[in-house]
């Protein structure tokens, strides 16, 4: 019997497979297939590092370094030596760094940690990352040619797209990952919501469209993990994700380029929406890397309803 007939073979897609099916690009391949590899070493970090973070010594007397700034580094030295990537943008640095020669296809954004407060709480945590061919400031164009994130929970599971379509893997037990759900696509509406930030700080718009849902029946679903809580949207295939404009900060809390980019790449690719409350996540202007923005992200029918409400 051939290889490609056995039933194991059939049925075992991993990641890499997938991306050859996928007709994926073979330097992006490689490179989305390294940031894979170091999901797996940041899962090690955090449960090497036993819930604790920042500011702790170890046993020996080393400063421990947040886990954050360890996925940081431990990704930045990974594609460092990719060479696959020339400019490289994290929320752990201040601003964007050469890490090539200058001559190599892609530039990486990431969230290296999101949700590391949510360690000590074993609440679930991920890695957020944009993959851009051109300049990721002051386009205004759609940059982004690919977009990935890992969702550290009960299991360690990684979404991408490269533009065709959104795909679900999960890590097994050998280390692979393996596709369990591919061409993942929202239904037009959904029945789970997360606020975002506190209702007091709210501007009466969103008040008034959270108001809106819950009269008609959503339930509320919110970590405080943004990897999670979108993560929840998209393998519900339906629902709506914001974090707010609020009184005292117009422009929400999440960063554009880290955060919601990448976010919103995959949910389109899912047939849903990603909006600031006006305009699309990916069309808006990336003036500096930590720019924030208010978003509204998940199935048509809620992020509809919400620009209806939010420009009345
Ligand atoms: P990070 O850990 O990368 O700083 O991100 C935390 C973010 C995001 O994960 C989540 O959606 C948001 O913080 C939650 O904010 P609130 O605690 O204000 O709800
Ligand atoms: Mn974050
Ligand atoms: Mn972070």
């Amino acid at each position: 019997m051939g290889e490609e007939n056995s039933d194991y073979t059939k049925n075992f897609v991993d990641l890499r497979r997938h991306m050859w099916i996928e007709g994926v690009e073979v330097e992006l391949r490689r490179l989305i297939w390294q940031i894979a590899v170091v999901g797996k070493y940041i899962s090690a970090k955090i449960h090497e590092s036993n819930r604790k973070l920042a500011g702790f010594k170890n046993v020996y007397g080393d400063e421990q370094l947040a886990l954050d700034r360890i996925s940081d580094d431990i990704l930045k030295s990974q594609l460092k030596f990719s060479g696959f990537v020339r400019e490289y943008a994290s929320e752990e640095l201040e601003d964007i760094i050469k890490i090539g020669t200058g001559k190599e296809k892609y530039i990486v954004t990431a969230d290296p940690l999101d949700g590391s407060s949510l360690v000590d709480t074993n609440l679930a945590i991920g890695t957020i990352i944009g993959i851009h061919k051109e300049s990721i400031l002051d386009s205004g164009r759609r940059t982004m040619v690919a977009a990935l994130y890992i969702t550290y929970g009960p299991l360690i599971t990684m979404i991408y797209s490269a533009g065709q379509g959104a795909h679900e893997f999960v890590l097994d037990r050998e280390g692979e990952y393996v596709l369990s759900q591919e061409n993942i696509r929202l239904k037009e509406k959904g029945s789970i919501f997360s606020p975002g930030g506190l209702r007091r700080d709210w501007i009466p718009e969103h008040l008034k469209f959270v108001e809106q849902l819950e009269k008609d029946g959503y339930k509320l679903r919110y970590s405080g993990g943004f990897v999670p809580d979108i993560n929840q949207i998209l393998i519900k295939k339906g629902g709506i994700f914001t974090y707010p404009a609020l009184k005292k900060s117009p422009q929400g809390k999440l960063r554009l380029l880290f955060e919601l980019q990448p976010m919103a790449f995959i949910m389109e690719q899912a047939g849903g929406l990603a909006t600031d409350g006006n305009q699309d996540i990916l069309s808006l202007k990336v003036e500096n890397v930590n720019q924030l923005s208010p978003i509204y992200i998940g199935s048509v029918t809620e992020v509809q309803m919400a620009k209806k409400i939010l420009s009345a």
